[in-house]
């Protein structure tokens, strides 16, 4: 396998296959709470980029859900971070923002969308990553849509999978 470029050296912590620990937690104001499982992969091919596939569940039936893939990159000498994101419900988003120590906060730069999109229509993302001090990954989302101010939507903590 390929030796990970330099300019991702920052980010090794985030490298590799993880799954969720115990269910994760979906709630929206407008919507039914919901609990989830997910699995992420992070790799590399030498590029200065990271390749993700992010893979959610229904918890109770394990039926596939929400579906996310994409790229990472980072701006040469700064803790600058951009992800390239695109979701199975049809929509594609730019998320940038900052790496501080394992911490990742992004907001979303840019939002697209499939012209038949489900409405209401998701306006604005944010997102945290981090590296708890267990080991664990903590994901938690926000979104605002139409009708709902920024509010969270995904709440959900990971274990490093074999
Ligand atoms: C609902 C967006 C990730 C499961 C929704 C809604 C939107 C949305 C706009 C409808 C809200 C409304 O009706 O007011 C997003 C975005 C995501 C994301 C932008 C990622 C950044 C996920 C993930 C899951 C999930 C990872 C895990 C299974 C659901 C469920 C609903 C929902 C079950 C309620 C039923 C439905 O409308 O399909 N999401 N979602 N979402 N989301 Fe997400």
């Amino acid at each position: 396998s390929a030796e990970l470029n330099p300019a991702l050296l920052s980010l090794k912590w985030l490298l590799g296959a993880w799954e969720s620990d115990e269910p994760g937690e979906g709630t929206f104001p407008s919507i039914k709470p919901f609990r989830y499982t997910e699995k992420l992969h992070f790799s590399h091919v030498g590029q200065p980029v990271i390749n993700f596939m992010f893979n959610a569940f229904n918890a109770e039936s394990n039926k596939p859900l929400h579906r996310e893939c994409g790229f990472i990159r980072m701006q040469p000498g700064t803790n600058r971070v951009a992800f390239i994101i695109a979701q199975n419900s049809g929509l594609v988003e730019i998320e940038e923002g900052e790496l501080t120590g394992q911490q990742l906060n992004l907001q979303s730069e840019q939002v697209a969308r499939i012209s038949f999109a489900k409405e209401p229509h998701v306006q604005q993302i944010s997102r945290v990553f981090k590296l708890l001090s267990d080991g664990r990954l903590e994901q938690t989302v926000s979104m605002a849509t139409d009708n709902q101010p920024l509010t969270q939507h995904l709440h959900i903590t990971y274990r490093r999978a074999s």
